[in-house]
């Protein structure tokens, strides 16, 4: 089955064709990184401007010399997002479904994230999840695609959201993970004393604090002069603390349910880092899976692949083929998606 993936839910145009949710044929990106710069972050109505500028010719990328007559369905982002962003992508996917008359499949965008590992791997399920994104951070238990439990989550800030702030404390430039991956090298994690976080607290023994460790960093740096060595070190220990309570955390997920199968995804999981310390888990016992970089981040080769997934389980008639901008399937008590 050949699906077309479309997704627009930031800043990233992008479009992609993927068979049997694997087989991937093209994965079209359109960053608008450069346009956010000058403005420190993304501008909710400059994105969705550029996505509309572009969403056709990226659909063109895609596509190649594919004719569109061999697609089979249509798989869109519908949220979360920035919601102007969001309807472009699934005004445009509504139009290609509706002329050609094939399905039209609304994806999630944080299951999105999460499929993104099985692109290219072979995961057997259970496993324990970890998504950190600029929006999300999340540690869920999985038994298939479609049943899964939510375990633990940020309290304040994502994960990215945090390298994001603290590269704006620093004076690096946007997006913050990239740059604080790259101020990071050679300097001293130790540099600065950070919480461990939320680490005595029982109730978030699988929680994050990201809005802690960012305060912290920014309290500890007051009269500190900004020079190159000081921002390559305290870039480096926020770092270190940031990766290291995504460990914690999931390690902590791991040992309790006795599940040693870790899938790790989001832009987060694109920090050099992180996939150190995952490597030494492996050699520690634990089946680690992470997505490509180029998975890691916003791409609709994982929305076709999520949209694949659903659509031939029969779970795509519960989602709303409106675009929505928070999360839906986050219930209070207990958690559960889908
Ligand atoms: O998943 P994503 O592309 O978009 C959302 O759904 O949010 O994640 C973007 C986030 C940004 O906050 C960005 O700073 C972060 O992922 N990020 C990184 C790295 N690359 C991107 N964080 C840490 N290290 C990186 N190398
Ligand atoms: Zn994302």
């Amino acid at each position: 089955m050949l699906i077309l993936g479309i997704e627009t839910s930031c800043d990233e145009t992008s479009a992609a064709l993927v068979e049997d949710g694997k087989n991937i044929l093209s994965n079209a990106v359109f960053s608008q990184i450069e346009i956010h710069k000058k403005f420190d972050g993304v501008v909710p109505e400059v994105a969705s401007r550029n996505h509309l500028i572009k969403i056709i010719e990226i659909i063109e990328e895609a596509m190649g010399s594919v004719p569109l007559a061999d697609v089979d369905a249509v798989a869109v982002t519908n949220g979360p997002g920035l919601l102007g962003s969001l309807l472009v992508g699934l005004s445009t996917a509504k139009g290609i479904a509706f002329t050609r008359g094939i399905p039209l499949i609304p994806v999630n965008h944080i299951e999105s994230h999460m499929y993104a590992p099985h692109l290219v791997n072979d995961i057997p399920f259970p496993y324990i999840g970890l998504v950190a994104s600029g929006g999300h951070s999340l540690i869920f238990r999985a038994d298939s695609f479609h049943d899964y439990e939510l375990m633990g989550t940020t309290i304040d800030d994502a994960a990215g959201e945090a390298f994001d702030k603290v590269a704006k404390v620093l004076g690096l430039g946007y997006p913050g993970g990239p740059e604080i991956d790259r101020a990071a090298r050679g300097g001293d994690p130790d540099f600065m004393k950070l919480p461990r976080m939320l680490a005595e607290r029982p109730e978030d023994r699988y929680n994050f604090s990201y809005s802690g460790l960012k305060t912290a960093v920014a309290f500890r740096m007051k009269g500190m002069t900004l020079d190159q060595e000081t921002v390559k070190n305290v870039a480096a220990s926020f770092q270190a603390a940031a990766v290291g309570a995504l460990l914690l955390k999931a390690g902590n997920a791991v040992e309790d349910t006795g599940i040693k199968r870790l899938v790790v995804s989001g832009g987060v999981a694109a920090n050099s880092l992180l996939r150190e310390k995952l490597e030494l888990m492996k050699q520690a016992g634990i089946e680690v899976f992470t997505a490509p970089l180029e998975y890691c981040g916003d791409n609709a080769a994982m929305v076709a692949g999520r949209g694949y997934a659903d659509y031939t389980a029969g779970k795509t008639g519960d989602l709303r083929t409106d675009a929505y901008s928070r999360l839906p399937f986050v219930k209070k008590g207990k958690r559960v998606f889908g």
